[in-house]
């Protein structure tokens, strides 16, 4: 008998952007509206285009609602088959904005910008303390005075043995994406965690199983701001949770796990 893991292909899945996106779109248009609240809260009014950049940009699901919404949008992954379904996407849709290859860890762009962000823990593929910083030095160097840098990212209580679970469901046309994530306890010495994601695909009456480890930076609130404070070009100008309430700040301190920061370009 073959265990159950052995039921699952081991593969990179953001070779699949497909699957990535179907059960993904869910919640964007909302993410979207509250990137622009805090553009309007908290970021420099200008007279439009506004100009919105993202790295880590995926599949471009939030570069395409913003392109909508009547952004300039520019985006970045480190995925070619991310890129490539971006910009299927965007061409198929007919809608303005450019995408290419690019690691976080050092962003480049001819423009600056009004609005960059990094949602849904994506923040925490930059490994080790320099490419984090290299990547809120980059990413602020795209600012334009005033501009925000919003990112979302869980933080690491290391005084408990925390494993945590989610399973999301996403289904478009003939195609239904169930997806597991589980985490494991992070090694607090090397400040990473343990990720697995496993996808089950019902499609065309077959059914695939594609699974997925990785490992994330870890942060508590006090390393957070600290890593903050090496970096002048950036102010911490507001904090939220995975609410998305403009209605509802917080503060930076490890009372709850999921923060949004929202950091201005001085
Ligand atoms: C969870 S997805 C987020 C995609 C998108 N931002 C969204 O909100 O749907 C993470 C993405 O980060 C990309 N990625 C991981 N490490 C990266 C890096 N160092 N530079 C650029 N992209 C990276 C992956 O290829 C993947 O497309």
């Amino acid at each position: 008998m073959p265990s159950a893991s052995a039921r699952y292909q081991t593969v990179d899945w953001y070779d699949l952007p497909r699957y990535y996106d179907i059960v993904n779109e869910q919640g964007t248009k909302e993410e979207a509206s509250f990137l622009e609240a805090l553009h309007e809260l908290h970021g420099t009014k200008r007279k439009s285009p506004r100009r919105v950049l993202e790295p880590a940009c995926g599949t471009g699901r939030l570069m395409r609602e913003f392109a909508r919404r009547g952004w300039d949008v520019e985006g970045t992954d480190l995925n070619e088959h991310m890129v490539a379904y971006t910009k299927r996407r965007q061409e198929r849709a007919n809608l303005p904005g450019t995408v290419a290859l690019g690691d976080m860890a050092h962003v480049t762009s001819a423009k600056r910008f009004d609005l960059a962000h990094v949602l849904v823990s994506t923040w925490h593929y930059l490994l080790d303390e320099k490419s984090a910083r290299s990547n809120l030095e980059s990413v602020a160097a795209c600012l334009r005075k005033g501009g925000l840098y919003v990112i979302g990212l869980h933080l690491c209580d290391y005084t408990i043995e925390q494993t945590g679970r989610e399973r999301w469901v996403g289904v478009r046309g003939g195609t239904k994406v169930v997806w597991n994530i589980n985490s494991w306890p992070a090694d607090v010495k090397r400040r990473t965690e343990r990720l697995r994601s496993r996808l089950v695909i019902e499609e065309k009456g077959e059914t695939k199983r594609y699974e997925t480890e990785w490992d994330f930076r870890t942060y508590d609130a006090r390393q957070l701001r600290r890593l903050l404070r090496s970096v002048p070009a950036l102010e911490l100008v507001a904090c939220y949770d995975f609410m998305y309430d403009i209605e509802e700040s917080r503060e930076l301190d490890d009372s709850q796990s999921d923060i949004v920061l929202v950091l201005k370009k001085r």
